[in-house]
């Protein structure tokens, strides 16, 4: 057996792919394309390995699904179900969350946009923390906890200092001022945790060194003003567990360490989404076309599999598996827009024939959340576990996978 794009639960021997134990020719005999194809196993072992590699190094570490990468119930309760936290933005993802049995003290909500009924429903459930971008977010914090005799714990966004961003508080003397003010005068409220995060699909470990300085230089910045911090949290930016090796994931671990290290940090945390689930996902295609100067059209397209998204997508040609990938071509999809290029130059088969199957790996993480409402039907979506498929989205009868 032979693995497929690095991933040990997509397999050929000779022409027989199979899907962690199902043959893909059952799935392609019971399915019709696009079909978007999720490997639980993966989903485990892919937690399994981060939170061996943290805890190893880390005594007090928690980690948090970042869920927008993936926010399909059936998805989040395999999560769920392998101990780790949540972090969520708004109320549907929180409501999800609370569904699916994550325990609130292990949920962290947050983000650039806090209206009221998320602050009331976070801390009537006594979530674990609401993370900040903006100072003034904490009035509001304070005001909501005063009402339910809550003292909520909150984190502080910081700015990553990435080139252009936008997001996150930048301590200087007058933000440092409003702060302390902020500490002193509201009772309900505690500054626990600070966090940055960089970017997602860091494929470079200097962003990485890059975020956790940010973070560390952050930290001295409070100490001095005898702001103290209890926690750190380094946010996600991980690239999908198939693209990020073993030692890398220990090498950054190691980093945090040796930076932490001379602070009295108790609690390291990490907001990880697509390492969790971005190799978990793929899609089976068709090439519905054969065009000019070796481009290929696929019936999934930026609709589905966005290039927002980010994914390390990788292409096979599974009705060709055994042929050699090393022919440049273009790959499109079916949204009527010379923009849908999902892939160019890329090396695939040398014979290009109208209505062979194509895999597209790395696709459990984002796609779902940036694909939009192009009018065209939304895929099936199942799920594999050893040997058994379950359905997790039929358009026909769900009609959408949002979540309200
Ligand atoms: C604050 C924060 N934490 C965590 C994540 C998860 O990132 P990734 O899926 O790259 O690990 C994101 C993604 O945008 C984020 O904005």
């Amino acid at each position: 057996m032979k693995n497929i794009a690095g991933n040990s639960y997509i397999q050929k021997k000779n022409a027989i792919i199979n899907l962690d134990l199902v043959p893909l020719d059952e799935i392609i005999k019971n399915y019709e394309t696009p079909l978007h194809i999720f490997l639980k196993k993966k989903i485990e072992d892919n937690i399994s390995t981060f939170n061996n590699i943290f805890k190893d190094v880390f005594e007090d570490f928690e980690c948090f699904y970042s869920l927008k990468a993936n926010f399909l119930p059936e998805i989040c309760k395999i999560v769920n179900s392998k101990g780790v936290g949540a972090n969520v933005v708004g109320i549907p993802e929180l409501r999800l969350a609370l569904e699916v049995g994550f325990s609130p003290n292990s949920i962290i909500v947050g983000g650039p946009y806090l209206p009221e009924d998320l602050l009331e429903l976070s801390i009537k459930s006594k979530v674990k923390e609401i993370i900040v971008y903006g100072l003034d977010d904490i009035k509001k914090i304070n005001d909501v906890a005063k009402k339910h005799h809550i003292v909520q714990n909150i984190c502080i966004r910081v700015n990553s200092q990435k080139y252009g961003s936008k997001l996150g508080v930048k301590f200087n003397k007058n933000s440092i001022k409003i702060l302390k003010q902020s500490i002193k005068s509201y009772n309900h409220i505690k500054v626990s945790t600070i966090l940055s995060h960089f970017t997602t699909q860091m494929n470079d470990i200097n962003q990485f060194d890059k975020n956790i300085k940010n973070l560390v230089s952050n930290l001295k910045i409070l100490l001095e003003h005898e702001i103290y911090i209890e926690n750190i949290n380094f946010g996600g930016g991980f690239p999908e567990a198939t693209v990020m090796s073993h030692n890398r994931l220990t090498k950054i671990a190691q980093i945090i360490k040796t930076k932490v290290d001379d602070f009295n940090i108790k609690g390291i945390y990490l907001e990880p989404g697509r390492y969790f689930v971005g190799d978990s996902g793929l899609f089976l295609t068709k090439v519905v076309k054969v065009g000019e100067d070796r481009w290929i059209f696929l019936n999934i397209g930026n609709h589905i599999c966005p290039k927002f998204a980010k994914c390390s997508l990788r292409f096979y040609n599974a009705s060709q598996i055994n042929e050699p990938h090393k022919y440049k071509t273009n790959i499109a999809g079916i949204v009527p827009s010379d923009q849908d290029v999902l892939a160019k130059n890329y090396f695939f088969t040398q014979n290009l024939i109208a209505n062979d199957y194509v895999i597209v790996t790395n696709t459990g993480a984002y796609c779902l959340t940036f694909s939009n409402r192009f009018p065209y039907k939304l895929p099936t979506i199942i799920l594999i576990d050893g040997n058994s498929i379950k359905e997790i989205f039929d358009p026909k009868r769900d009609h959408d996978f949002s979540i309200s």
